[in-house]
């Protein structure tokens, strides 16, 4: 199997996960990394023995790499993709695409014209809950589905956060609504407000798919406790999706409708048929990046792409739009 050579260009957060897991991948090897935080780049070039690099245009010219993965914030996303393409290096870059839809359209137009793979790192899409839900969804096994309702609410935290919630975590929902769902959303609706940053701290969005498919999105980085769940209306029942436990409850049709008297209700109510199908717990950004090099490997498109990085870009800024937020 031919090595792929990779490299990450920002190291923070999410950059340094995926050292750890480029470092650890079977015919991967990680060459390289950058970042402007000197300190940072001493202390993880000695901790994953790599090259570590201040200015990523060095990192470019000096090593062979084959693919990068981009990490760095979210408005520089666009100049440091465009600056990759240049070395003719095939890029991941972490969601959201970029800032803006004429960024994102210029990102595609630059990867298809040199021939180079972009891939956006929408991560529930490898969630292997998300995807049990999918396989339950094509087997009609809940019949038809109804609406979908996603919360991913939790603390603020002190990095990146250049952008509001819209475009930094509603992004993923409406990512794994449109993969759930194979509709296009026709009208999107949304609510905002800050709280502590100069963007929205928390919103709440509804989206209409075509065919009447309803989705509300409930999103904030205010409450002390981090839930990230999906819940599902079908015509022969209900589901639940825990992203982060990657726990799965299907309940169906309830058998009972006669009830003696209120404590008869309750305990029938509340003892529906629940099922938990069995799901192998895995970590969503290895199968992620472990796609990604595959699709290097062999020269494929990836399963998020740029054109879906941007369709999922087009609904959140549509959605900042139908709030028209004025602080
Ligand atoms: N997939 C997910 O679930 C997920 C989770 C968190 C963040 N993200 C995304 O990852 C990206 C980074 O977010 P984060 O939370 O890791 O932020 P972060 O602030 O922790 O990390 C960003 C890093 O980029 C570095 N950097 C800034 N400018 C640079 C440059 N010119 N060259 C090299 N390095 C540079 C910073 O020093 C910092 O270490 C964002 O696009 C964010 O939306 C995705």
């Amino acid at each position: 199997m031919e090595t792929i050579k990779v490299g990450v260009i920002g190291a923070g957060y999410m950059g340094k996960n995926h050292m750890r897991v480029y470092s650890k991948m079977k015919g991967v090897e990680l060459i390289a990394f950058s970042d402007v935080n000197e300190k940072l780049v001493k202390q993880l070039s000695k901790q994953f023995n790599v090259n570590g690099y201040v200015g990523y245009s060095e990192l470019l010219k000096n090593e062979d790499i084959d693919a990068a993965s981009i990490a760095v914030p979210t408005p520089l996303h666009k100049k440091v993709i465009m600056d990759v393409f240049s070395y003719k290096k095939h890029v991941l870059v972490e969601k959201p695409i970029t800032i803006s839809v004429a960024e994102a359209k210029s990102l595609i137009k630059s990867a298809e014209q040199k021939e180079l793979i972009l891939m956006v790192g929408h991560i529930e899409r490898f969630n292997p809950a998300i995807l049990k839900m999918k396989e339950l969804i094509e087997e009609e096994y809940l019949g038809e589905i109804i609406s979908l309702s996603a919360r991913r609410i939790g603390p603020y935290i002190h990095r990146a956060r250049d952008t509001g919630v819209l475009i930094d975590l509603a992004i993923h929902d409406i990512d794994v609504m449109r993969f759930l769902t194979e509709k296009k959303v026709k009208n999107v609706y949304a609510k905002i407000g800050p709280k502590t940053t100069k963007y929205e701290d928390y919103a709440s969005i509804l989206l209409e798919f075509e065919t009447g498919i309803l989705g509300s999105i409930e999103v904030n980085r205010l409450t002390p406790t981090k839930i990230r769940n999906l819940s599902l209306t079908f015509s022969d029942g209900f589901a639940t999706v825990d992203y982060i436990t990657q726990d799965i409850l299907v309940y169906g049709k309830m058998l009972e409708t006669d009830y003696k008297d209120y404590l008869d209700l309750i305990s029938k109510s509340g003892d529906p048929k629940i099922e938990k199908p069995e799901i192998e717990t895995q970590e969503p950004l290895k199968l992620e990046l472990e796609h990604f090099i595959k699709c290097v490997r062999e020269n494929k498109t990836p399963i998020v792409n740029g054109i879906e990085g941007l369709k999922n870009l087009e609904i959140a800024l549509n959605a900042l739009k139908s709030a028209n937020a004025k602080f």
